[in-house]
């Protein structure tokens, strides 16, 4: 093999610590730190406050999250209504057809198709302005959505707006901090795991933002990366402030 225009060795660069950091880096990687630990702090008090008691519950839960996302399908009065006091006018495999329809957001064309003929039959005899009773008039679509409107939870559009924002917004900042934390003295496996773990959890995180929109199971798995990204913020930021003033070199450096 013709090595003629290789170099000998491949130059090495010597990877840079804190402790070889000027005073000047140091100042201004710990005040990036301190601030960037306090804004996660206000963001976590925000996110406590805005979503607590969501489900009527004190407190935050899984429960709130997902009833942010998903919404509170079963709040219907219409569905309520054929659970409780109109029970007896309707039979269950009917009864089942209208609450799925109800679940799925109570979309006009499958109102037209399957439940307006339930409806016709079951409960039009009593609930249109004929009767002359002063109750919810299932006769046609807009009085049926009056007792059909569902909570579906936080809009698709709004969902897309914070994600692109939280994307940028804790991209950057997951970078700032990463750019820090590569000083850090630390074995290697742990150190890169480390740098890659906030983007995996923001990744994951608002991947579950629309997956608990479609099932509200995944409301474990936004809680779950969001203490991710906590905890690997908290530990490169730990990390970095502890070595910048504490750690010494301990290796001669070669003469
Ligand atoms: C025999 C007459 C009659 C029939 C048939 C009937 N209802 Fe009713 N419905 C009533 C009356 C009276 C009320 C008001 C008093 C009440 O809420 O119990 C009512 C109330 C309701 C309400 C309002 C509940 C609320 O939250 O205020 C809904 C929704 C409803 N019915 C749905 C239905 C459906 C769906 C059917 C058919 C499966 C049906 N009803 C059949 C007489 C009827």
């Amino acid at each position: 093999m013709n090595k003629k225009n290789q170099p000998e060795t491949c130059p090495t660069i010597v990877p840079r610590h804190f402790y070889n950091c000027t005073l000047n880096e140091k100042l201004l990687y710990t005040s990036f730190l301190l601030l960037a630990g306090l804004a996660y702090l206000m963001a976590l008090t925000y996110l406590y406050t805005s979503f607590e008691g969501i489900d009527g519950e004190p407190g935050l839960s899984v429960e709130d999250v997902a009833e942010n996302y998903y919404g509170n399908r079963s709040g219907t009065r219409l569905e309520s209504a054929l659970r409780g006091p109109m029970a007896g006018y309707i039979d269950t495999e009917h009864r089942n057809h209208i609450v799925e329809w109800l679940k799925s957001g109570a979309p006009e064309s499958d109102y037209v198709r399957l439940i307006k003929p339930m409806l016709d039959e079951n409960c039009i005899v009593c609930h249109s302005e004929a009767s002359g009773l002063q109750i919810p008039d299932l006769s046609s679509y807009e009085g049926v959505k009056q007792v059909a409107n569902i909570d579906t939870g936080v809009s698709l559009h709004s969902l897309i707006k914070v994600s692109h924002i939280h994307l940028f917004g804790i991209g950057l900042v997951a970078l700032c901090i990463g750019l820090i934390f590569r000083f850090a003295l630390l074995p290697g496996w742990f150190q890169n795991t480390l740098t890659l773990l906030p983007f995996v959890a923001i990744f994951v995180d608002i991947s579950a933002w629309f997956l608990t929109k479609w099932d509200p199971t995944y409301a474990y798995t936004v809680i779950i990366a969001g203490g991710l990204l906590g905890l690997s913020w908290a530990l490169q930021i730990l990390i970095s402030l502890y070595q910048i003033w504490f750690l010494r070199c301990r290796v001669k450096p070669p003469v």
